[in-house]
């Protein structure tokens, strides 16, 4: 979480940015400066507007929000162009067709990241993801992709999936008839084939901002019932987002809509963030631990696993920039001078793009200094990340041959365990999709879980009890004294 977990109203936001001047004067110069910067930075963002249509929250179309804000709505047009990253360099030809009886395809897309790594297939073996995951792109193709992958050509998936790759307010509106709750739960369980018919355009204005003051807000029902039980978990009771968070928050919240773990709760498929306990990795396990949830069964090893996806906000919450107050928007859609005025860009991308835009407002080093900080960042993550994941393989392996050696089913069930916790933490550093950056140490944290997880399994197998596996007393007591400090 940010640090500003207290919530203050966003009107008192001029007060907050007195306090942060008045803090930061007694620091160190060069964090007044960074935090100075930060404070200018929002100030110079209120930019004027000239009216020339009247928006309400039903104008859906964006185009029709570009008539009043053309600078904005150029640059969102722009998603749509692709921006190339040292892991994600080009595009790819496709041929798949749409649904049946539909002319409509797509000629090109992402690179496909299980060809580039099998090791991926075989974790993910029995589940949709071994049949299809690529490189995410810019956000004007959120819902082509999803129509498009073969995840929801070749397996039925439900209209929930919707929540996060279309703009939300015109369907839920449709299905309710005007009661927006009941649209929402309507379309979370009906085919997703059937609702994806209802979506006329990816995200756009609309889901971002209130339309008559342009202020920002939350319109996905998942993150404001999500950050209620966090909040709650934290001693803040009815949390409710879009009146208690500041506007600084809400340059993070916004993304935090769909950048973020999730699952889909019962027969209702209801759209569910695993935050009760916290947005800490070990705190989402222990929510799933206990509710029993996993996505699917293994198809070589049975063991029943939970599969991580995207956790964008939840890795950025646990990391320096979160620390400082720097949002998602302060790197993804930095100040731009547009004549007079200074405008975020919602070509909304990698800050590797544009780091002098992106990183350059508050670090003075060159930017090639910031570009290879980032690289090392990345490379030293990649290395982990990838012992850890043969390690997972080489586990799955281990178990496949102990079904079939007449290995007892206790050591296999205990193994089988140990498979899903390797998995779910090691999935969740592979799907999450800064390379480790938002938060390198607690990705090492992460990946070490991990590791000791396949370890520990390959042991069980071979007959090792849980108590010669257990933690070392200066290991336990080291865990304690670290949750003491509630800095962990
Ligand atoms: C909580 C929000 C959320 C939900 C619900 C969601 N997605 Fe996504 N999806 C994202 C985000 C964010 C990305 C971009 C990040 C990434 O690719 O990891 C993404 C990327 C994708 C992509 C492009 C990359 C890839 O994985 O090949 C596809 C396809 C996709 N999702 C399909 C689905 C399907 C099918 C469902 C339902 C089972 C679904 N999504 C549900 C947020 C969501
Ligand atoms: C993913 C969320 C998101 C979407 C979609 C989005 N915006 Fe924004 N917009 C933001 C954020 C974040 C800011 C910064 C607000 C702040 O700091 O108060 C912003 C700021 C603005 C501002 C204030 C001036 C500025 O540039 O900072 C305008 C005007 C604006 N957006 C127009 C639009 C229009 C028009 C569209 C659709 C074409 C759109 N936005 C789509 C997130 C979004
Ligand atoms: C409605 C859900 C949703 C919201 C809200 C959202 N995103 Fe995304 N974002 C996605 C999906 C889905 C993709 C992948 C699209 C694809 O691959 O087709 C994506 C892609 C991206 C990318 C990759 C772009 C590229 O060119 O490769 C970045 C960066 C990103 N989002 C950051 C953000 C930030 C920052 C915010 C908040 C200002 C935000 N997103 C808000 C769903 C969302
Ligand atoms: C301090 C700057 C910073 C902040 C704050 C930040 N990011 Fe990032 N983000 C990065 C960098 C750097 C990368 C790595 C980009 C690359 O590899 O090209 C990245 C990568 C990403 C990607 C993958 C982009 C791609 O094109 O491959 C997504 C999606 C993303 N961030 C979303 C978010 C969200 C959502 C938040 C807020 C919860 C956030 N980021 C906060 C700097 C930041
Ligand atoms: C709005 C201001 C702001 C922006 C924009 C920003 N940073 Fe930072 N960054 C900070 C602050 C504040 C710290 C913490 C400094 C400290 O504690 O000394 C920090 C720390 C870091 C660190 C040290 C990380 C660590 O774990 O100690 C790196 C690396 C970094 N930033 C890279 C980037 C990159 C790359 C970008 C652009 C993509 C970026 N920053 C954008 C303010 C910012």
């Amino acid at each position: 979480m940010t640090e500003s977990a207290e919530a203050k109203p966003r009107r008192s936001r001029v007060w907050v940015l007195l306090a942060v001047i008045v803090v930061s004067a007694a620091a160190s110069a060069a964090i007044t400066a960074l935090v100075a910067n930060i404070a200018d930075r929002k100030v110079e963002g209120k930019s004027t507007y000239t009216q020339v249509v009247a928006l309400t929250n039903t104008t859906y179309d964006p185009a029709v929000w570009g008539q009043n804000f053309p600078v904005q709505y150029e640059a969102y047009k722009k998603t749509a162009e692709f921006t190339p990253t040292a892991h994600s360099t080009e595009l790819v030809p496709v041929t798949e067709a749409r649904f049946e009886n539909d002319p409509e395809t797509r000629t090109e897309t992402t690179a496909s990241k299980i060809q580039a790594d099998p090791r991926l297939v075989t974790m993910w073996s029995g589940y949709a993801f071994a049949i299809d995951y690529r490189h995410l792109r810019g956000h004007e193709y959120m819902l082509l992709d999803q129509q498009m992958t073969l995840r929801v050509l070749q397996k039925d998936q439900p209209g929930a999936c919707l929540n996060c790759h279309a703009s939300i307010p015109e369907v839920v509106a449709t299905l309710g008839n005007g009661d927006d709750a009941a649209g929402w739960a309507t379309m979370n369980k009906t085919p997703y084939k059937e609702v994806t018919t209802l979506a006329t355009h990816p995200i756009t204005c609309i889901d971002c901002h209130d339309a008559e003051t342009m202020e920002l807000r939350i319109t996905r029902p998942a993150l404001i019932e999500g950050l209620k039980a966090l909040k709650a978990s934290e001693g803040i009771a009815d949390y409710d987002v879009n009146r208690d968070a500041t506007n600084e928050e809400m340059r993070t919240y916004v993304c935090a809509q769909c950048h973020v773990e999730y699952y889909f709760a019962g027969d209702g498929k209801t759209l569910t963030f695993p935050w009760a306990k916290g947005t800490d990795i070990d705190d989402v396990w222990d929510y799933y631990t206990e509710i029993g949830f996993t996505d699917f069964t293994h198809k070589v090893t049975e063991a029943g696993v939970v599969k991580a996806q995207h956790p964008e906000f939840e890795a950025w919450s646990a990391g320096v920039h979160a620390a400082n107050g720097v949002s998602c928007a302060d790197c993804h859609m930095s100040y731009q001078r547009v004549g007079a005025q200074k405008v975020s860009n919602h070509d909304v991308a990698s800050p590797m793009a544009d780091v002098n835009a992106s990183c350059g407002t508050c670090h003075t080093a060159s930017e090639q200094v910031i570009k290879d900080r980032v690289t090392t960042i990345q490379n030293r993550f990649i290395e982990s990340r990838d012992r850890a994941l043969d390690s997972l393989t080489q586990l799955i392996a281990a178990i496949e041959k102990a079904k079939s050696d007449g290995t007892p089913a206790d050591r296999i069930a205990a193994a089988q365990a140990y498979q899903n916790k390797a998995s779910f933490y090691i999935d969740y550093a592979y799907s999450e999709n800064s390379f480790g950056f938002h938060a390198p140490d607690y990705f090492q944290r992460i990946i070490t879980e991990s590791l000791d997880a396949s370890r520990k399994g390959q042991l069980a197998l071979l007959g090792v009890s849980e108590a010669d596996m257990a933690p070392s007393d200066v290991a336990q007591a080291n865990t304690a004294a670290i949750l003491e400090s509630g800095l962990k």
